[in-house]
């Protein structure tokens, strides 16, 4: 992976009147990361990226791609870019690959044998003859990803991408823009409402809050990692003089009771020294796990408990 910036933006703004709706953006994304912009609804995310795909003017600032400014050197920029911005445009009454064939009229160099890839690529191969109308939501997704992939471009971009799938398909689009990222180098830009949804899909996540970015950090950060101390539960019965000489046990930051057994706040390294202390002591362990601090709660905290749509 390049540490070169596939995409920057530097300090944009969109105002509409006199309202703000994007409020000094910047921040860079890498070649080969999935990258996610979180908030919630009305948060700026499809405005950020109609101005990334020029549906919508840039007020002030600067959106580069791929070396070239989105503002000044529009062809250059947007050539690298396959988006899908709100619901794409298909036929229904045709065929997936019908779709396909007159998308690819509109575009430059886009052979029958690129087509043939890219519906073996998003595995439609069985329903590509198949009218759209009876495709199920997330192959019309799919075949929305085959249309935007089309042109080779380096960067993906799709709003709400999981946006009615069920759990099952979610699961698939995200191994499948893994796959992406892996074998074409693509990066990719993904937007979500839905915390676990990015926790599951992105290197990393742009949280954005009434037009302004909160933060911007690799998910390993939101939910922890193994060398710090964090939240571990021990299903166990134990009395109060028992948490008492818990708490006295070096390397335990914090112990309380809970209707399951206890929460210690520790690091994993002294997971087994507290589990063999409570055996010792006749103490029965029904199970351990780290209660991890969900993205949610995280977002919460940032946010300063703004509402999450
Ligand atoms: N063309 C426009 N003119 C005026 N205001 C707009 C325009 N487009 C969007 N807005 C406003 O900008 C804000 C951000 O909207 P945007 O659609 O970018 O949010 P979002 O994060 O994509 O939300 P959602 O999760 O609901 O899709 C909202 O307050 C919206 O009403
Ligand atoms: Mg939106």
């Amino acid at each position: 992976m390049s540490n070169e910036a596939v995409v920057s933006l530097r300090n944009v703004t969109k105002r509409v009147g006199r309202k703000t709706l994007i409020n000094n953006l910047t921040f860079d994304v890498p070649q080969g990361e999935i990258f996610g912009f979180l908030g919630p609804n009305g948060a700026g995310k499809t405005t950020t990226i109609r101005m990334m795909v020029g549906l919508m003017s840039i007020t002030s600032g600067e959106i580069i791609i791929k070396g070239k400014n989105i503002k000044s050197e529009f062809e250059q920029a947007i050539r690298h870019v396959g988006a899908i911005v709100e619901n794409p445009e298909m036929y229904k009454f045709l065929s997936g690959y019908r779709n396909l064939i007159h998308y690819a009229r509109m575009v430059p160099g886009v052979t029958k044998e690129r087509i043939d890839e890219i519906v073996k690529l998003v595995k439609l191969e069985d329903r590509i003859h198949d009218k759209v109308k009876r495709y199920s939501l997330g192959m019309r997704q799919r075949l929305g990803v085959a249309q935007a992939l089309l042109h080779r471009p380096s960067l993906l971009i799709l709003d709400e991408p999981t946006n009615g799938l069920d759990p099952a398909g979610i699961r698939e689009l995200r191994d499948y823009l893994r796959y992406l990222t892996r074998t074409e180098g693509i990066t990719v830009i993904v937007s979500s409402h839905l915390l676990t949804e990015m926790e599951l899909m992105c290197d990393r996540v742009a949280i954005l809050n009434q037009g302004k970015l909160v933060d911007v950090k690799p998910i390993e950060d939101f939910i922890g990692s193994n060398d710090q101390a964090q939240t571990y539960l021990i299903e166990a019965s134990v009395d109060e003089v028992m948490i008492a000489s818990i708490r006295e046990m070096a390397g335990i930051q914090e112990v309380q009771a809970v209707p399951e057994g206890l929460e210690i706040v520790t690091e994993r390294n002294q997971i087994p020294d507290i589990l063999f202390y409570l055996t010792e002591k006749g103490i029965r362990i029904y199970g351990v796990r780290a209660v991890r601090q969900s993205l949610e709660d995280r977002f919460l905290e940032i946010t300063g408990g703004g509402q999450v749509g």
